[in-house]
């Protein structure tokens, strides 16, 4: 579906009904206690969808419905999607996942307002910084306007650090950095915030966590931005460890810890977005290779907890089926990569276990 925004916004608001509301992923704190507490807890669980397989798939989508009470569009809001050229906004699959999310009470979060990955050409293509900033902001106003009251939080910024930072102030360079610099992190927020003020508006990064210079410099930069932001009175209220984990790689507990004591410090939330576990390095036994995937994130889970608990965790997809992880992390055994709690016939996994015990919502 492509329609002009204005008139696609009063259908919508229609469609989709009032304002749903989960935990404090939508401002609404939550109990805060040591991990797996004795205490009940409730820290909302979600998952990236894929528009594509929830029209083809019926079991993926009832797995979404019984296990989440989020979800985040994998690719649905993303520019590629969104805006195939620079006059239309197709908000086709969005409005299905939203739809699919509000049928069945859960809540949404939106994924990405300002990302580098796959920018459409058209975009990729402007120089001028006067034409940046209104791209950028008109852009974000119209996305975050469509679904106010509905996606209570948003991985405003994602991936502002470059992989290997040659300093806490380097930043990935793509078309925003290339027109407006840094600024273009401020521009973001301010125009969020402006276009849904009752929102979340999250800084979203990933490879944070492990031992060396290079996570630590990302960890420092993340912190710089976070400051500067708060410094200069622009809203932002949470940092989104994706933490896409490598099985084989080490945790750096401290140095996450004190990342995550400055975060807390300058009062942001904390959540977990787009959680799984990279297998490509581990043996081709299922039960030992779950087992290995399922305490990578049950440790990395406790170090976060132990500090801030996060106010949501979601991964990035529920099931083996729909994963984006073989992309980048085929297996040289050729078996199939198992980095998400449902395995491929959607039976829980050990992974699944570590998240409904952390989240509370163990039956
Ligand atoms: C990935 C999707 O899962 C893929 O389907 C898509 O082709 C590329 O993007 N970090 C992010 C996500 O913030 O947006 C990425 O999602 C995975 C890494």
């Amino acid at each position: 579906m492509t329609t002009a925004p204005s008139d696609r916004r009063a259908i919508l608001k229609g469609a989709l009904g009032g304002v749903l509301c989960v935990g404090s992923a939508l401002g609404t704190p939550l109990g805060h206690g040591p991990a797996m507490a004795a205490a009940p807890r409730k820290i909302p669980f979600g998952a990236a969808v894929r528009g594509d397989a929830l029209a083809a798939d019926a079991a993926y989508g009832a797995a979404l419905a019984d296990r989440c009470r989020l979800l985040v569009p994998e690719g649905g809001l993303k520019w590629p999607v969104l805006r195939p050229n620079r006059e239309t906004f197709d908000f086709g699959e969005a409005d299905r996942i939203a739809a699919f999310a509000r049928r069945n009470g859960l809540g949404l979060r939106g994924h990405t307002l300002a990302w580098y990955g796959g920018m459409p050409a058209w975009a990729e293509a402007i120089t001028s910084p006067v034409e940046a900033e209104w791209v950028l902001t008109s852009h974000i106003e119209t996305v975050v306007s469509r679904y106010r009251g509905f996606i209570g939080s948003w991985d405003v910024v994602n991936e502002p650090m470059p992989d290997n930072p040659a300093s806490p102030q380097d930043l990935r360079r793509f078309v925003w950095t290339k027109t407006l610099g840094a600024e273009y992190i401020p521009i973001a927020f301010k125009a969020a915030h402006a276009a849904d003020p009752a929102a979340r508006l999250v800084l979203n990064e990933y490879d944070i966590e492990y031992v060396g210079p290079r996570f630590a410099q990302r960890r420092a930069g993340i912190l710089a931005i976070a400051r500067s932001l708060l410094d200069r009175g622009i809203p932002i209220h949470a940092i989104g460890l994706q933490a896409h984990l490598f099985a084989d790689r080490e945790l750096d507990r401290d140095g996450l810890q004190s990342f995550l004591r400055e975060i807390k410090a300058m009062k942001l939330d904390v959540l977990v977005t787009e959680l799984d576990v990279i297998d490509a390095g581990l043996p081709t036994d299922f039960a030992t290779r779950d087992a290995i995937v399922a305490k990578k994130a049950a440790d990395f889970l406790q170090a976060v907890d132990e500090v801030t608990p996060p106010s949501a965790v979601l991964t990035w997809g529920i099931t083996d089926r729909y994963t984006w992880v073989p992309i980048y992390f085929t297996r040289s055994d050729g078996t199939a990569n198992r980095p998400l709690p449902l395995d491929s016939d959607l039976r829980p996994k050990p992974l699944m276990n570590v998240i409904e015990r952390f989240t509370g919502s163990a039956s």
